[in-house]
């Protein structure tokens, strides 16, 4: 073996080496999970507002509308669209989003989020009637 071979395999090994946390977490790194839709909302096509609003805003969305049920007694939401929605975690989020498992969870564990709205609020509208 001559020393040009030698620095070529010792590069190769080096680079190896160099690369090694990169390579030995593929696949196993959390990925950020995509959250699953149902037929119902896949359906409905959009949110009750845009994807972007939702995915950062959802959490005030829910506090607007518990206060405004819990004190103004009105139930009904218009979006930005125009559409109105009753303001309901369980009958309405819930209703499109019926996989919370799927959707709401898988996200909220990734983020380390734990809303504790499930110590009162139905997660299963469906099959509790
Ligand atoms: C009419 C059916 C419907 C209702 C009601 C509904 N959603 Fe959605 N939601 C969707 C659809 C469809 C999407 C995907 C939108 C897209 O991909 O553009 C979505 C997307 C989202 C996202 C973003 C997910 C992502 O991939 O980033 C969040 C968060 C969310 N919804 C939460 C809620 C909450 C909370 C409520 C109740 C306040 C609610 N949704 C009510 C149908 C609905
Ligand atoms: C795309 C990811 C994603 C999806 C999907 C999602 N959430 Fe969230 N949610 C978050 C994140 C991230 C936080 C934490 C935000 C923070 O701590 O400021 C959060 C926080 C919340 C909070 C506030 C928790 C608290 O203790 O303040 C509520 C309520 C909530 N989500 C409800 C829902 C419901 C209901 C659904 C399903 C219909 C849902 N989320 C779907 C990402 C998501
Ligand atoms: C200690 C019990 C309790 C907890 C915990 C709780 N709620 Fe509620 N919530 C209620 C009660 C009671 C009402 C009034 C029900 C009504 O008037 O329809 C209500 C009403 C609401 C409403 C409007 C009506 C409806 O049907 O959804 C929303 C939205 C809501 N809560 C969101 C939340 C969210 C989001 C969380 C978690 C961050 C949460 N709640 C945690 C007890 C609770």
């Amino acid at each position: 073996m001559n020393d040009k071979n030698k620095i070529v395999i010792g590069l190769i090994i080096f680079v190896v080496i160099l690369t090694f946390p990169f390579w030995y977490n593929m696949g196993k790194a959390a990925p950020v999970p995509e959250p699953k839709l149902t037929d119902k909302a896949k359906a409905a096509k959009e949110c009750i507002e845009s994807k972007e609003f939702m995915k950062s805003e959802h959490m005030q969305i829910l506090d607007v509308w518990r206060d405004t049920v819990v004190r103004d007694t009105d139930r009904i939401y218009v979006s930005s669209s125009g559409k109105e929605f009753d303001m309901s975690l369980s009958n309405t989020c819930l209703d499109c989003h019926s996989n919370k498992e799927e959707f709401c969870d898988k996200c909220h564990d990734y983020a380390s989020a734990d809303p504790y709205c499930w110590d009162c609020h139905v997660d299963n509208p469906k099959e509790k009637k």
